[in-house]
């Protein structure tokens, strides 16, 4: 079985979060108590992908690195790769086609926020499929700014269609993306759309007509948030202040994740949670060790 590596998909302007994101990448902002980009690259993590390039831009690839390091404290092999203009997000496959030497990849974008119970099982089944493409699908009250799913009378997915005026379904297509080797070569073959992108769903698009596309739907249960507005991004982390604060939990911690996976020792998180010593992070990493 070859590898499957990673890619986090963090560039873009932020634009639409001005002035929020002036100075800094939308996808370092705080979701709660951490920046927005653990929640994308623990996804990858819990699908067991170890070897991760995150794509960012030159004005923030620093910050990202001081961020995230090499990703070795947690067990990860993370390489940066610039993407100079945002030029669509099938873009990526060929920002990485070096970097991912005709393995499968996943990958997630970095303002893409799951949660649930059973993503890790929902995970692992999709990085199991070594051809083809699997995505997801996400009911959602506004698909029209999304990529949205169109059905046929059985029920088969038949169209991905990305921000239609008139959506075909309330299914959008969440932003993680499991494909094969092949993704870079379709890349290459596809055109820029009439925004001027190449749109990830045109490369779905590929797959879907050779029927090599699985989509599977995230049902009630689990979460897929939104951080698109300053309203949506204080939504997600109330919901993930909540939950934390309820349970007692940290949820999308990549020291966790590497401990419980044998990726790092107990030692080596006892280290890690060290300089968080003045925060519930710190504690609760702390007691991961201690008590078990
Ligand atoms: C992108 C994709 C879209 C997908 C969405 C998920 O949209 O183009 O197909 O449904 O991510 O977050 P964007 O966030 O770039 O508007």
């Amino acid at each position: 079985m070859t590898t499957r590596k990673g890619i986090l998909l963090a560039g873009g302007s932020g634009t639409r979060l001005f002035p929020a994101t002036r100075g800094i990448s939308k996808q370092l902002l705080p979701i709660f108590d951490k920046p927005m980009v653990y929640y994308p690259l623990t996804v990858l993590m819990l699908a067991g992908v170890r070897e991760i390039a995150i794509i960012t831009t030159p004005r923030d690839r620093e910050q990202f690195e001081r961020v995230l390091e090499d990703g070795s404290q947690w067990g990860l092999s993370l390489t940066y790769i610039e993407q100079p203009s945002p030029d669509g997000l099938a873009q990526a496959y060929l920002l990485a086609e070096d970097f991912l030497a005709g393995s499968p990849s996943a990958m997630v974008l970095g303002d893409n926020l799951f949660f649930g119970n059973g993503v890790g099982a929902l995970l692992a089944a999709a990085a199991a499929r070594e051809t083809g493409g699997t995505v997801f699908g996400y009911r959602v009250s506004d698909p029209e700014r999304y990529g949205v799913l169109g059905f046929d009378a059985e029920g088969r997915v038949t169209e991905i269609i990305e921000k239609p005026e008139n959506p075909p379904s309330s299914y959008a297509v969440t932003g993680l993306y499991f494909l094969d080797g092949t993704a870079p070569e379709r890349a290459h073959a596809i055109t820029p759309s009439v925004r001027g992108e190449l749109e990830i769903t045109d490369l779905l698009g590929t797959y879907l007509e050779e029927g090599a596309l699985m989509v599977e739907t995230m049902r009630r249960g689990y979460a897929w948030l939104d951080t698109g507005t300053h309203e949506s991004l204080l939504n997600a982390a109330q919901f993930v202040g909540a939950l934390q604060q309820r349970q007692g939990i940290i949820i999308a911690s990549p020291e966790e994740i590497a401990y419980t996976s044998g990726w790092i020792t107990a030692a080596q998180l006892l280290d890690l949670a060290a300089p968080l010593k003045k925060t519930d992070y710190g504690h609760y990493l702390e007691a991961l060790v201690n008590d078990s």
